[in-house]
């Protein structure tokens, strides 16, 4: 029997969208994906997940049995994974599960906190696979913002050795991945990426998400509000940073629309741009001149958002946006992907956060292992 060699990196992000299972297998210096699964969550839970999220709901009850009820739908995901492609849990190293983020509280003046749940001694119990879970909290006792991790996986899988690239992720938060020629990185969460537009659509629409941008394509936008949004606090702090649904959401949209006589789509028209402003802003506030920019994370597949974000690159000269198809890794995967490669990173016992991003006082080894 050949020893096991197969990652499975598990991700549910901010979206709440659904949970992504990649199975993946690792080479020298590359990457193969092996297959995927999206797993659909259930309506209630991903009610008791919004519940949990917002402050005032703190529940002990609710977060324990919602922590069991994402460990197994987690473990649900990874046997459909596992059955569609053949793979029993012997040719499994580990699973890397992100788990669910129902609190992000970056170190400020006390020390931060970040709480991902989906318990993962019921993930190793029931598909028979070790589990790595807990990925941020190692980083965040170093003083670390716990996040974005990322860019350490966009390092050993996009740097190239002449161009200077940035790797922009849309999920629920966006975030973005400076890589240099000679190996110096940096990373940050610019800001909203589809939450305030999933949020708006689902109140206004009972819709989970703006299919294309048609719905704000169909509004105007409205600069005096673009203006009001921008002065959110979060985008003028300088990085390490990054934030969640605790800075970006829908009470706090709701108070700021307000006193706005503005249509439901012409709001939606004006969160787009949000999104667009402060992705185009954090980029613009890198000095080196940037080669290539390659995008990833469910925002990619919103025409609207991309054109308008082409159109505000062009305006500060800077490149227009390609996938990371292009650079090896199919946009809607490079998340689960990368928490295969941080649970191959624990395994082998090596570092997986990257000081320069996080702010953490030294590399060290993220996550907790969970043996089946
Ligand atoms: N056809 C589409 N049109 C518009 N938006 C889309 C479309 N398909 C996906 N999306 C957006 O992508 C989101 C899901 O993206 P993704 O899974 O990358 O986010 P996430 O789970 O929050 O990830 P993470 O936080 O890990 O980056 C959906 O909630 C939706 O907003
Ligand atoms: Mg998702």
């Amino acid at each position: 029997m050949t020893a096991p060699d197969i990652y499975i990196g598990l991700m549910s992000g901010t979206s709440i969208d659904s949970v992504d299972a990649a199975a993946v297998s690792f080479g020298q210096d590359n990457l193969r994906l092996l297959g995927t699964h999206n797993h659909d969550i259930p309506a209630t839970l991903k009610k008791a997940i919004l519940g949990l999220s917002e402050p005032g709901i703190d529940d002990v009850l609710l977060y324990s049995q919602t922590d069991n009820e994402i460990g197994e739908l987690f473990a649900q995901a990874t046997l459909a994974l596992m059955s569609k492609l053949n793979i029993t849990a012997s040719q499994v190293k580990a699973i890397g599960s992100h788990g669910q983020t129902v609190r992000h509280q970056p170190p400020g003046i006390k020390n931060g906190f970040s709480q991902q749940i989906g318990n993962p001694n019921l993930i190793a119990a029931q598909t028979g696979c070790s589990v790595v879970a807990d990925f941020r909290r190692a980083d965040m006792a170093l003083g670390g913002q716990g996040a974005p991790l990322v860019p350490a996986f966009h390092k050993s899988l996009f740097s190239h050795s002449e161009q200077v690239r940035i790797i922009l992720n849309i999920g629920g938060i966006s975030n973005i991945t400076i890589l240099y020629p000679d190996g110096k990185c940096q990373g940050f969460d610019t800001g909203p990426g589809n939450m305030l537009l999933d949020g708006w659509c689902s109140k206004n629409r009972g819709e989970p998400y703006d299919n294309g941008g048609e719905w704000a394509s169909s509004g105007t936008p409205s600069i005096p509000l673009l203006n009001q949004l921008m002065q959110h606090r979060f985008l003028d702090l300088t990085p390490p940073k990054s934030t969640g649904r605790e800075d970006f959401n829908l009470a706090w949209l709701e108070k700021q629309v307000r006193s706005y006589p503005l249509s439901p789509e012409d709001i939606q028209s004006t969160l787009t741009l949000f999104t667009v402003e402060t992705i185009a802003q954090g980029m613009a506030s890198i000095s080196a001149p940037i080669d290539g920019i390659f995008a990833c994370g469910g925002g990619v597949h919103n025409a609207k958002l991309i054109s308008e974000l082409n159109l505000s690159l062009s305006t500060r000269n800077l490149p227009e946006i390609n996938l990371t198809s292009e650079i090896g890794l199919d946009p809607d995967w490079v998340e689960a992907c990368a928490f295969a490669w941080l649970a191959k990173q624990r395994v082998e016992k090596k570092v997986g956060n990257l000081p320069s991003v996080t702010g953490a006082s030294k590399a060290v080894v993220l996550g907790g292992l969970y043996l089946p």
